[in-house]
């Protein structure tokens, strides 16, 4: 099978298997933005179980980006404890990817004080309750890109093998690309070229903090789920671009592999986007074809089992990344390799402590998973 097989990115980093473990944020961390034990074990114990890479929850690149009680890389002060963390994810000798973000109008008021917010224009997002942004000077934009170049910086500092933008789920690189929530007159904002400046921007900032020998990573959302977001025929252009660039991946976030609209994003908008949008392909085969084998692609939403992993690459994928799956069941991997995928865990059992200390999740972690009913399976 294809998902056992290693695979050689770009850089010369190779990869054992096919299967990553997704950036997952835990919401625990200190609020300095260090990772706390309880994050570490959590990463660790998955890690441990024969993941060939695993992608670290999102660290924020400016403090006023933070979009949860996340880890942090914006000073040598978070060095120590990214070492640890790029320590607890090579568990079993995998590789380590630190995925960095901004939050911009999706940022947290509670965390990073009122009135901080700052996105690519003064236009709330659909999300209920959110607050309006105020929109970035354009040295600000120069500046959130030196940032996420910092951030890269650091992560090859701190012994990490390589670094994932987060350019997906309407986080601050999704917003400069999206015509919704970016309405900017200057060279950042306006047509789609212009739209796709700051992505490439932070792709071309990360790569050269990296160097050519580590992994520089972009993930993508292939369509927003609002009318006037954007298409996948947008995403197709922005994967041309990114393709070109010397990345060694870039990874489709969907909520479900098989599918070609998004049911994540419109449940959370509540828009009547699923009436308007015809996809008629697979934006996995969509996007791969585009990138035509001049990066690796992942992909990832509701692999569940070896046959999943293999259906996405039938699609175009070259590695699947395991979210939601690994959170339930920290030995996944180390059930499907061993043809004991009847014994997977399916669901998170009903009592918080349980959830805790028998799978290593972090409490805020817990209750951050229970807070969205029918994200995560429960056992009855
Ligand atoms: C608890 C949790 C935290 C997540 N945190 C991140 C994150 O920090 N960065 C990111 O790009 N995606 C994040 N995601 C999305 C996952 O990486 C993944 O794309 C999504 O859960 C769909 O894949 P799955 O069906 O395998 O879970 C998170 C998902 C969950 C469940």
């Amino acid at each position: 099978m294809v998902v056992w097989s290693p695979l050689r990115f770009k850089c010369g980093l190779e990869i054992a298997n096919r299967f990553v473990i997704a950036p997952l944020t835990t919401n625990s961390s200190h609020e300095d933005g260090t990772a706390t034990d309880s994050e570490l074990a959590f990463v660790r114990r998955r890690a441990a179980s024969g993941f060939a890479a695993t992608i670290s929850s999102a660290a924020y690149v400016e403090e006023d980006g933070r979009s949860w009680r996340s880890i942090g890389a914006t000073h040598d002060g978070h060095l120590l404890r990214l070492r640890a963390l790029a320590e607890a994810m090579r568990a079993a000798g995998g590789l380590a990817v630190l995925q960095i973000y901004d939050g911009g109008r999706i940022a947290i008021p509670e965390i990073i004080g009122e009135n901080r917010m700052r996105a690519a224009s003064a236009i709330p997002s659909l999300r209920p309750g959110s607050n309006t942004p105020r929109a970035m000077t354009s040295d600000e934009v120069e500046g959130l890109v030196a940032s996420f170049g910092r951030a890269a910086s650091l992560a090859r500092q701190a012994g990490f093998d390589g670094v994932e933008i987060h350019g997906a789920n309407h986080y601050a690189v999704h917003q400069f690309f999206s015509p919704r929530a970016n309405q900017r007159t200057d060279s950042w904002g306006g047509t789609l070229a212009k739209r796709m400046n700051f992505p490439i921007a932070v792709a071309r900032a990360v790569r050269d903090a990296l160097g050519p020998t580590l992994i520089a990573g972009f993930r993508i959302t292939p369509f927003e789920a609002e009318q006037e977001g954007y298409k996948l025929d947008d995403a197709k252009r922005l994967c041309d671009e990114l393709a070109g660039l010397g990345l060694d991946y870039i990874s489709i976030s969907l909520d479900n592999y098989r599918l070609s609209r998004p049911t994540g994003e419109a449940r959370v908008y509540n828009a009547p986007f699923e009436q308007t949008y015809t996809a008629t392909e697979s934006p996995i085969t969509a996007l791969s074809r585009v990138i035509g084998g001049r990066c690796a692609v992942m992909a990832s939403g509701g692999i569940k089992t070896a046959a999943d992993a293999e259906g996405a690459i039938e699609l175009g994928a070259d590695v699947v990344a395991i979210g939601r799956a690994v959170v339930v069941d920290p030995e996944w991997i180390a059930k499907v390799r061993g043809k004991a995928e009847a014994s997977i865990i399916p669901g998170l059992p009903s009592d918080e402590t349980t959830i805790a200390e028998t799978l290593s999740i972090p409490p805020p972690m817990v209750k951050y998973l229970l807070s969205r009913p029918g994200w995560i399976p429960r056992l009855s």
